[in-house]
């Protein structure tokens, strides 16, 4: 029996929809039930109240559970009232909830984390993504870690950002000249490794999966698609990364959804890839094209 954290989130979604379609029933531990319903198909699923930094939700959660996978986290392009809350829900929860597993009939933790996960200042975003893939490391549970690099599919939340600049800002910032490079994937093949994670106990515990698409993308380069999908024509602008820092803070102060924020800033300082066969070398499949899903399916 599966239990699935952030079933309600962008990646959750699709792999409790794959999981149904395979003809599974995985439990999803959810922070509001009725608002799941708008998201999940909820007479297919087991549906459980809880969060995982309220350690007292989890056990009734976990029970008969033989493995987790953990993709309950407060992302980089969230805005967040507190930095604090970073350390709350990803470390605090992520250790609660490697706690409550320990105490039950929990074997395995799979953890979606991010590509380029690393040491960084305490109380940072980083540090705790970093913090929340080591409790699982420490843990007594057998573990798995994937590290995604950005994503794209309908209504990819990086993707939908930049789309969303296009559509009303009348130029668009190349941050820190727009080299830093990406290597999108497919929401869908994220799901199918996970799946094929599942499916192979044996064979990927104990191991951290840096995952990408088929191609790299400069940040200039992922513009000049999403400017070729949209049919519109922007300047691109030179931007210092120092000055879209503050622009990002400023825009979290008073914006509900701020089109960047501090932590997504983080993206910006490492090139986001890993090797291009990495999906195919360890999952065996080819994952899709960025290009190619562009031209035949637009931006949605
Ligand atoms: N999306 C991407 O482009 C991308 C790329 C690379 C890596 N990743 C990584 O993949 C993982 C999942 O990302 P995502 O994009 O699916 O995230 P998301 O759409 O922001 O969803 C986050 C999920 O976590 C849940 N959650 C947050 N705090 C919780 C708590 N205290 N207790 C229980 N549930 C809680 C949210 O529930 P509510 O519905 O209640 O808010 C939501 O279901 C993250 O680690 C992310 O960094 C994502």
């Amino acid at each position: 029996m599966i239990l699935i954290t952030g079933a309600t989130g962008y990646i959750g979604r699709h792999l409790v929809a794959r999981l149904v379609e395979q003809g599974e029933r995985p439990r999803c531990l959810v922070r509001d039930i009725h608002r799941a319903a708008q998201f999940l198909p909820v007479e297919k699923i087991e549906l459980v109240h809880g969060d995982t930094t309220q350690p007292e939700t989890l056990p009734a959660a976990l029970k008969g559970i033989d493995t987790v996978v953990h993709a309950a986290f407060i992302t980089a392009d969230r805005k967040v009232a507190s930095s604090e809350l970073y350390n709350k829900t990803n470390v605090g929860g992520t250790a609660n909830l490697v706690k409550a597993a320990e105490e039950a009939t929990v074997d395995r933790i799979i953890e979606i984390s991010g590509l380029g996960t690393k040491p960084d200042k305490p109380g940072s975003y980083m540090q705790g993504r970093y913090l929340s893939e080591h409790l699982l490391i420490e843990s007594r549970l057998q573990w798995t870690i994937i590290r995604p690099s950005v994503l794209f599919g309908k209504g990819a939340p990086f993707i939908k950002g930049l789309v969303d600049l296009i559509k009303t800002a009348p130029v668009v910032p190349l941050i820190g000249g727009g080299k830093v490079l990406f290597q999108p994937i497919h929401v869908d093949d994220v799901v199918s490794v996970i799946l094929k994670t599942l499916q192979d106990p044996q064979g990927t515990s104990g191991k951290i999966y840096t995952i990408g698409g088929p191609e790299y993308y400069s940040f200039s380069q992922v513009f000049d698609e999403l400017l070729q999908a949209t049919h519109k024509h922007r300047l691109k602008v030179y931007a210092p990364t120092p000055l879209v820092g503050i622009g990002a803070a400023v825009m979290e102060a008073v914006l509900p959804r701020p089109p960047l924020t501090r932590a997504a800033m983080t993206l910006f300082s490492f090139d986001n890839t890993t090797d291009l066969q990495s999906v195919e070398r360890d999952f065996g499949f080819r994952p899709r094209s960025f290009h190619e899903y562009l031209q035949t399916e637009g931006v949605l």
